[in-house]
C-alpha cells in the first residue's frame, strides 16, 4: 500500500495563526495555523506570505509542511535571513496568505522498513510522517544538527523509532557524520527505503553513498524558490538525463540517481542513462 496521493488540488488560502512557540531559541519557530481542509504527502511544501508584505519582501517563502493535524497546520522554520525573520516576530491572530500543498511528496510504502536521514531544518517533513506512521519500530532515524538537539522537535517522535543524533561543531565532526552516514547506507540498502532531507551538501554525501551502494534512496531539495508553482525557473535542477526541471512542481523529491547534484558524480555507472 503506498502512501495516499494528496487527492485535491493546491489552494490558496488566508490562515489566521493560532500560536507561535520558539525551541530553544527565537530562531527556531514553531507556527500553528488554522488547519486547510486538504490532506498532504510528507516533503510537500506551501509558499507562505504574511499579510502586511507589501513591497518588501515581495515573494513568498517556501516551508515544508511539518504537520498536520484536525486542530491545525504546523510549520517549522528557523531564522535564516529578512523573510524569515519577519516571520519569526508574527503574532496570533495575524493572518498569512499560504498555496499549497505543493510539489510531490516521499512515495513508500508503508510495510516498508524506512531509514531516515535529515540534516538541520531537513527534520522538519518527517514530523508527522513519524508521528503518524503506523509502524514506528520500522523506522531508524539518523539527524544531523548544528544547534543544540532542544532546538529541533526530535523528543515528538515515538519511542519506538530507532533514532540517532549526532551535533557537528567541528570539521571532525563533519566528518564523522559522514562517515555514520556511509555506514548506515552500506547496511541498509537493499532492506527498505532511504529517505532523505537536509542541506545540499549533507544530500550530496547522501546521494554519493546511495550511489556507491545502490540504495534505494529519495532525496528532497531546498532549492531557492520565487513561485513555486513552477512559473519562474528559479528552482531549476539538473536531472541525470541533462533536462532541467523545476524542483517546485517535479519534486522537491527525486530519485537519488535522477538529479545531478555533484558533477563529479554524473560518470557514476549508478545513474540513470
Ligand atoms: C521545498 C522547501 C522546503 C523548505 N522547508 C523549510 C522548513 O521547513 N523550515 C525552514 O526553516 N526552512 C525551509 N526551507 C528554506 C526556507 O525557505 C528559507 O530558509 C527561507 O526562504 C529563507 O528566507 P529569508 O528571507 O529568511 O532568507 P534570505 O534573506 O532570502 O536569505 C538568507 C540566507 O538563507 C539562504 N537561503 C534562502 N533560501 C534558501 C533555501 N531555500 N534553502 C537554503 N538556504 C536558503 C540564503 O542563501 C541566504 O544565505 C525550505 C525550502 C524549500 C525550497
Ligand atoms: S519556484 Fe518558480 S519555477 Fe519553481
Amino acid at each position: 500500500m503506498k502512501q495516499e496521493i494528496n487527492p485535491g488540488s493546491p489552494s490558496c488560502l488566508n490562515l489566521e495563526i493560532q500560536a507561535i512557540t520558539y525551541a530553544g531559541s527565537r530562531d527556531f519557530v514553531h507556527i500553528y495555523l488554522d488547519p486547510p481542509r486538504w490532506e498532504y504527502m510528507a516533503g510537500q511544501f506551501v509558499m507562505i506570505r504574511p499579510d502586511g508584505w507589501v513591497n518588501d519582501p515581495i515573494w513568498p517563502r517556501p516551508f515544508s509542511i511539518c504537520e498536520k493535524t484536525d486542530d491545525s497546520l504546523r510549520l517549522f522554520v528557523q531564522v535564516v535571513g529578512r523573510g524569515t525573520s519577519l516571520i519569526s516576530q508574527l503574532q496570533p491572530g495575524n493572518s498569512i496568505d499560504l498555496w499549497g500543498p505543493l510539489g510531490n511528496g516521499f512515495v513508500f510504502d508503508p510495510q516498508d522498513r524506512l531509514l531516515i536521514l535529515a540534516g538541520g531544518m531537513g527534520i522538519a517533513p518527517f514530523v508527522g510522517l513519524c508521528k503518524k506512521h503506523p509502524h514506528p519500530e520500522q523506522i531508524s532515524f539518523l539527524f544531523g544538527h548544528r544547534m543544540d538537539i532542544e532546538s529541533y522537535p526530535l523528543a515528538e517522535f515515538p519511542p519506538e523509532i530507532d533514532s540517532e543524533h549526532l551535533k557537528q561543531e567541528t570539521t571532525a565532526d563533519i566528518q564523522g557524520f559522514q562517515g555514520v552516514l556511509k555506514t548506515r547506507i552500506q547496511n541498509f540498502s537493499g532492506r527498505g527505503m532511504i529517505l532523505a532531507c537536509g542541506p545540499t551538501p549533507f544530500l550530496k554525501v547522501v546521494q554519493q553513498y546511495s550511489l556507491e551502494f545502490e540504495a534505494n534512496t529519495l532525496i528532497s531539495l531546498e532549492n531557492k524558490m520565487a513561485c513555486g508553482v513552477g512559473a519562474c525557473l528559479g528552482c531549476v535542477a539538473q536531472t541525470t538525463s541533462g533536462d532541467y526541471v523545476q524542483t517546485c512542481t517535479r519534486g522537491p523529491v527525486f530519485r537519488a540517481d535522477e538529479v545531478v547534484l555533484d558533477e563529479q558524480l554524473l560518470n557514476q555507472k549508478a545513474y540513470r542513462k
